[in-house]
């Protein structure tokens, strides 16, 4: 088996900590039940890239319980838990000595280059065959196929320009050593049934995608199923954020000003945290609907450039661009924390920051650094602008991903047993399948559910098995 993970040895740790997710994983493992005997994930080759956490562990050895062949890799180059690789490629039957598991290319702090490379890894499968299936976290798997494709056709990849950032031109120079090589592109493509992409940034550029009508194949957009969106990007954040900062610095977080960038989801979880730890906290927007909404929680809203010289802690959960920029951070206060909680880098302009003539920055311990300016003063960025709850800490617990990956799992049946029911488009889960996601997370909860009569099942104009509300109906 081909693979690359930091250290087999740590698998043993990894096993463990697998175990005790399973537990909290009520959800994933009642699907692996469900549908242990069926397989319907036989004949399916994931590619799959996405944060490589215990709690992904437990979703890749769901699909695999699931009959389905499995490569991958992570969508961060910091967020990976060596541990967890390491298990998933031993395997829950397999020693160090002789790994049974799943290939997995992902360790914690790969450069830029070993990232796409490992990106690259997923596609090429031993036998020469190419996955069927992709499983995206952020799109850059599935934006690596389309590339290529495009490259393909066109007869070759573009030479860099000078304007392009550095992670493009490592994209390009990756793809340059696969296009119009061993693997043709748009044959691996056209055998793709589809992809299930996990979070807000991923889907954004897979319904860009469809707009302008290069999507090559169909999507399923699991961010946007309630059990996910409205759990994860929030309840998992309202813990992660807190848990990045506290390992990244340990700072008392009570009576500090922090300013969240963005009221959607994310920002929503992480100024309800920031609040429960007692900081005053500010919140930005630039819709007037989530603007509204941030001042009728009790949050003061305004600009960045109001309060940069005056707050402590500022998180960026915008998945948008140039949110912090580095002429924000030479105005802010000294060892003001500088976090971004998106999927992206381009929150915080680390690009500007590095520029600024003079400036030094010091690593006070991995993905902890101080930038400090020519006067003397400085800021604290955690994981270089990265998602700093993956950077700095282990992400979310696994109960919310639990929620969040019985819909990947699900979304990856639809797609692979159904493919003819979804065209080339972007897709969402029937409401249905959200309530049976929460379903499956109640017990473990102790929650007892209400179960309507046939009456007033009749009265609200609903069946009494669900779904329960209008696809219009917001939570
Ligand atoms: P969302 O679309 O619900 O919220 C983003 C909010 O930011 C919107 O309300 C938008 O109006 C606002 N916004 C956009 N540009 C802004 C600007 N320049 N200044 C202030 N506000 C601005 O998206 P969601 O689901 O909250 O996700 C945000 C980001 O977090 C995405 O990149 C997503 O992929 C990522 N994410 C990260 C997770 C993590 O564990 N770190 C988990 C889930 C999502």
């Amino acid at each position: 088996m081909d693979f690359k993970v930091a250290d087999l040895s740590l698998a043993e740790f990894g096993r463990k900590e697998i175990r005790l997710a399973e537990h909290e994983m009520p959800g994933l493992m009642a699907t692996r039940r469900e549908y242990a005997a069926a397989k319907p994930l036989k004949g399916a080759k994931i590619a799959g890239s996405l944060h490589m956490t215990v709690q992904t562990a437990v979703l890749i050895e769901t699909l695999v319980e699931l009959g389905a062949e499995v490569r991958w890799a992570s969508c961060n180059i910091f967020s990976t838990q060596d541990h967890a690789a390491a298990a998933v490629v031993v395997g829950p039957n397999g020693t160090p000595d002789n790994p049974q598991g799943v290939p997995v290319f992902a360790w914690k702090g790969e450069t830029l280059e070993e990232y796409w490379w490992c990106i690259e890894q997923i596609f090429r499968w031993p036998d020469g065959s190419g996955p069927n299936m992709i499983l995206d976290d952020g799109g850059d798997a599935t934006l690596f196929v389309h590339k290529a494709v495009e490259f393909e056709r066109a007869g070759a990849v573009p030479q860099p320009s000078e304007d392009d950032s550095e992670e493009w031109k490592i994209v390009l120079d990756t793809l340059r050593r696969c296009v119009g090589k061993d693997i043709r592109w748009s044959e691996l493509a056209r055998q793709i049934k589809g992809v299930t992409e996990e979070t807000t940034t991923g889907v954004h550029r897979l319904y860009e995608l469809e707009k302008s009508g290069r999507l090559l194949f169909p999507a399923i957009n699991v961010n946007d199923s309630v059990t996910k969106s409205k759990f994860d990007n929030k309840y998992g954040c309202r813990h992660s954020v807190i848990d990045g900062l506290n390992r990244a610095t340990d700072v008392l977080i009570g009576g500090k000003v922090a300013v969240v960038c963005g009221y959607g989801d994310v920002g929503k979880g992480c100024a309800q945290a920031l609040r429960g730890q007692g900081a005053r906290v500010i919140v930005t927007e630039i819709d007037p609907i989530c603007a509204l909404q941030a001042a009728m929680d009790g949050f003061q809203v305004t600009t960045v450039e109001d309060v940069v010289e005056t707050a402590d802690i500022f998180i960026t959960a915008t998945g948008c661009c140039g949110v912090i920029t580095a002429e924000h951070m030479a105005r802010m206060k000294h060892q003001a924390i500088v976090a971004n909680i998106g999927h992206f880098d381009n929150e915080i302009d680390m690009a500007g920051l590095a520029r600024i003539p003079g400036i030094k920055k010091q690593e006070i311990k991995p993905q902890v650094h101080e930038w400090i300016f020519p006067d003397g003063h400085s800021v604290i960025v955690l994981a270089e602008g990265r998602l700093m709850n993956l950077g700095c800490a282990t992400g979310h617990p696994s109960f919310v991903m639990s929620n969040s990956f019985t819909n990947q799992v699900i979304a990856q049946i639809e797609l692979f047993t159904k493919t003819e029911d979804y065209p080339i488009g972007v897709y969402r889960l029937p409401k249905i399948l959200d309530e049976k996601v929460a379903r499956l997370h109640l017990d473990a909860l102790g929650v007892k559910l209400t179960k309507l009569t046939k009456e007033q099942a009749e009265y609200i104009g609903v069946d009494v098995e669900g779904p329960y509300k209008p696809e219009h109906y917001r939570y």
